[in-house]
């Protein structure tokens, strides 16, 4: 069986026939290189990371192996970023990994200064890739160090953190299991450990009336929700059914 249709499609692979596409259009004309990316994809890898980049908001955000790969769902995140910052705003995105919200939102609002943050130097280095067009940056920090000189002067935090409660993890899809960092699906016992530090952060950076948009899921909003109120913000949700996307919005007094 040599067409990779089929294989893709023995492999388990739902959407076989636009896989197949992606890879034939990454290989380009070389049989070898086909071969060799068509046989990682069987052999379990994410597609995104064969194919070295994620689609997010449009934009091709680079994907790498022991990297999280952006989700679309998160697009949202982005989406409301921009819609809430004010004319030539300042936005902080932390957790950003690949950076792909803060590209998104620098896409979206090139009048914002947008600045990312994030602790595992292997995402950094894609981020910055990422976000030099956009003329926004990444450094490598945990949600402290390095944005003192933010504080108290950001319109909007946008953050993706880790949010899988710690014994949920070994029942995540194998993609995520064996392929994504530990560091980046790990939220604690509950799952809003992360939220919590990201919440703390924000009330640290954000001037007053500024907003902390924060991804959660359908059964850890109530939590979230709770995290923020308890952290002395007047926060809601807001949801995206398509993308299948949760987001608390929670507004500084
Ligand atoms: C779920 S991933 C999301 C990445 C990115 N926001 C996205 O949507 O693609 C969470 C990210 O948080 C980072 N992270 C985990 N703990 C952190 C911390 N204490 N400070 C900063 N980043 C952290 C991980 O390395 C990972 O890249």
């Amino acid at each position: 069986m040599d067409d990779p249709v089929a294989r893709l499609r023995a492999a388990g692979c739902v959407l076989a026939e636009e896989e197949a596409r992606l890879i034939a259009d990454a290989a380009g004309d070389d049989a070898g290189v086909h071969e060799s990316l068509l046989r990682r994809r069987l052999a379990g890898e994410p597609l995104e990371v064969v194919l070295g980049w994620a689609q997010f908001a449009g934009l091709r955000i680079p994907a790498a192996a022991g990297v999280f790969v952006p989700r679309r769902r998160t697009e949202l995140v982005a989406r409301l970023a921009a819609a809430l910052s004010p004319p030539g705003g300042t936005v902080v995105d932390l957790c950003s990994g690949t950076g792909a919200i803060a590209a998104a939102v620098a896409h979206a609002r090139p009048d914002l200064e947008v600045t990312a943050a994030e602790i595992d130097p292997a995402a950094v280095a894609l981020a910055s890739r990422t976000l030099a067009p956009f003329g926004a940056s990444c450094m490598v920090s945990d949600m402290d160090g390095a944005l003192g000189h933010l504080a108290g002067r950001v319109d909007a935090v946008t953050a993706c953190p880790p949010y899988v409660p710690t014994a949920q993890i070994p029942l995540m899809p194998r993609e995520a299991r064996d392929h994504e960092p530990r560091l980046a699906l790990d939220g604690g016992p509950d799952g809003t450990a992360l939220q919590r530090e990201v919440l703390a952060a924000s009330s640290r950076l954000l001037r007053a009336g500024g907003v902390v948009i924060l991804e959660t899921s359908e059964a850890l909003a109530p939590l979230t929700l709770a995290a923020a109120a308890h952290a002395g913000f007047a926060a809601g949700i807001e949801r995206d059914e398509d993308l299948g996307a949760v987001v608390v919005v929670a507004r500084r007094a």
